[in-house]
This record gives structure tokens, C-alpha cells and sequence, in this order.
């Protein structure tokens, strides 16, 4: 039986399938874990659960001691996992593909459609008991039918984005290096564009795009100077993506028409600028959060750090970007 250590609270599916096999050790507050506490709550671990919001550097590896074998990111990104760091100690690191792409897709799309039609905004005046009257020219939007969204990053969840999009008549440009499986795109008639291109002419440009050293800040003032002036930026993917700084004085200026954020620069603190602006929807990194995909992200770390103490290849390891 090895000692697994779960370092935030996860639902029972991950859970009791680890119970059944091993011993685990859960962090169980509602409060997140301190770096401190968890890294004492590592020591003498095989396998770990961690979730975004813990670091995993050499310093973590180190307090769990060499006989860790495995770290289970539940996230599909793994921007807090220092991946080198895993492979020279000879740990494994895995993350949560694909259940969680529909979720986060959702989310973007709910964001695109809250800030292009002011559905935030319309909801603050009726909670705050502003006064409003019907009228033929209050609180317009942007519709989406026949605009061009811009998709950066035409991953799993960039794809399902695209879907979308496509459903609600939108055109379709994205950009990437990497080129998506043959058939990924069937039906969705998407153009690959060059990313200067993207921006010229997309209507709501949406990052899908993992967060990278070659992806901090890939949207700051240039960028929101070549986008439209109507065009709207959607953030569902990592805050350092976009220069927040950048980003409101975008904003400020009228350089952009506003923005759909999910996820901030510095989190949980989001730029004070943003709160001012009713341009903006904020959410606080709701992007799979429903209950079926946060069960079905712990069962699939459960399965990865499993399958690592079994001997066997994890199902999904980090593949290297
Ligand atoms: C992820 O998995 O990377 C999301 O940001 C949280 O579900």
C-alpha cells in the first residue's frame, strides 16, 4: 500500500477510488492549503493530487522525498507544475484532458455572450434597483451572427470553442503553430490566420492558448491596438496571458470594446481598473466548474496516480509544450 496525498479538498469519486487501493492523506479545510502546510503534507508521499493553486517546484518535489512517483495535476493546465523539475527527479507528471474541454468552452461562450450583449451589466441595474424603461436603443450589443471570432489556440478546447461559434452562424479564423488531428475541423470551415491577421480582424478574439513563457503577455498594447475598436477579448485560458495593465488601458482609451475575463493576471486579486468597468464581465475561474466535470477531473487524476503505482503508463501524462 502506498501513501497518497491529496493537497486540496477534490470530490469523493477521485477520493474513494484511491481509498480503495492506498492510503491516503487529504488536506480537508475549506480553506486552501499554505505552502507551509503542504509542504509538510507531502513528506513520505508517492502519488499527489495537486490542484492549480499549488506550486510544483523542486522545493515541493524535494519535501515529498525521492520516493514520489507521481504528481496528478487536477487541472488541464499545469502552468503551476515545473515539468523539468518532475522529469529530473524522475517523477511522472499527469494533468485532465478532454473532461473538462465542453465546461470550459461553455464558459468562454457565456463570457462572450455576457459582455457582446451587456448581459452583466443589464443584471447590475436591475439588482442595484437602478431605474430602466424599455427603449428601442437601450443598453445595445453587439450581435454574434456573421462576426469573425478569432480563436489563439485551436486545442481541445479552442475546437469546441469553434463548434459553438459555428452555431451561432459565427465566422471562424484561428491561430497556432501546431496544426489540429486531420478531421478536427470538419465542418466548421476555420481559417488558420497568422496572429497579427487574427487580430486585425476578428470581432471577439478568445485565448485557448496554454500559458507559457512564450504566451506571458502575448495579448498587451500592441495587440489591443491592432484589434478592432468594436472587437472584444475573451480570457477563459490563464491570466499572464494578457498584460492586465495593458488591458485597461485599452479599455480606457476605447481601443477595444470590452473584454470577458475568467481568469486574472495576479489571482484571486483582479485589477482594480477592471472593477470599474461595466464593459467588463469578470468571473472568478469558473471555467470547469460544474459537478460533473470536477468529478470526473478528480476520477481521472485518481486514474493517472493509480495507474503510476500500479507500474502501469498514466493515462494522460503532461506532454511537453
Ligand atoms: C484547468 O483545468 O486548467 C482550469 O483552469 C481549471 O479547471
Amino acid at each position: 500500500m502506498a501513501l497518497v496525498v491529496v493537497t486540496n479538498r477534490i470530490p469523493a469519486e477521485g477520493l474513494d477510488a484511491l481509498r480503495a487501493e492506498h492510503e491516503v492523506r487529504a488536506w480537508e479545510s475549506e480553506e486552501c492549503i499554505s505552502r507551509a502546510d503542504c509542504l509538510e503534507l507531502v513528506k513520505g508521499a508517492d502519488a499527489i493530487l495537486t490542484l492549480l493553486t499549488e506550486k510544483v517546484d523542486g522545493e515541493f518535489l524535494d519535501a515529498a522525498g525521492p520516493q514520489l512517483k507521481v504528481v496528478a495535476n487536477v487541472a488541464v493546465g499545469y502552468n503551476n507544475v515545473d515539468v523539468p523539475a518532475c522529469e529530473a527527479r524522475g517523477v511522472i507528471a499527469t494533468n485532465t484532458p478532454k473532461v473538462l474541454t465542453e465546461t470550459t468552452a461553455d464558459t468562454a461562450f457565456g463570457l462572450m455572450l455576457m459582455v457582446t450583449r451587456r448581459f452583466g451589466e443589464g443584471e447590475r441595474i436591475i439588482r442595484s434597483q437602478t431605474p430602466w424603461q424599455w427603449g428601442m436603443f437601450y443598453l445595445l450589443g453587439m450581435g454574434l451572427q456573421g462576426k469573425t471570432i478569432g480563436i489563439v489556440g485551436m486545442g481541445q478546447i479552442g475546437i469546441a470553442m469553434a463548434r459553438r461559434a459555428k452555431a451561432f452562424g459565427m465566422d471562424i479564423v484561428y491561430a497556432d503553430d501546431a496544426t489540429p488531428p486531420a478531421g478536427a475541423l470538419a465542418g466548421l470551415d476555420a481559417r488558420k490566420v497568422e496572429f497579427d491577421k487574427l487580430l486585425n480582424v476578428a470581432d471577439v478574439v478568445s485565448l485557448h492558448c496554454p500559458y507559457l513563457p512564450a504566451t506571458h503577455h502575448l495579448m498587451g498594447a500592441e495587440e489591443f491596438a491592432a484589434m478592432k475598436r468594436t472587437a472584444y477579448l475573451v480570457n477563459s485560458a490563464r491570466g499572464p496571458i494578457v498584460d492586465e495593465n495593458a488591458l485597461v488601458e485599452a479599455l480606457r482609451a476605447g481601443e477595444i470594446a470590452g473584454a470577458g475575463l475568467d481568469v486574472f493576471e495576479q489571482e484571486p486579486a483582479v485589477h482594480p481598473g477592471l472593477l470599474e468597468m461595466d464593459n467588463v464581465v469578470l468571473l472568478p475561474h469558473l471555467g470547469s466548474a460544474t459537478t460533473e466535470t470536477r468529478a470526473a477531473m478528480a476520477q481521472l487524476a485518481a486514474d493517472n496516480a493509480l495507474a503510476v503505482l500500479r507500474g502501469d503508463a498514466p493515462l494522460t501524462p503532461v506532454t511537453k509544450l
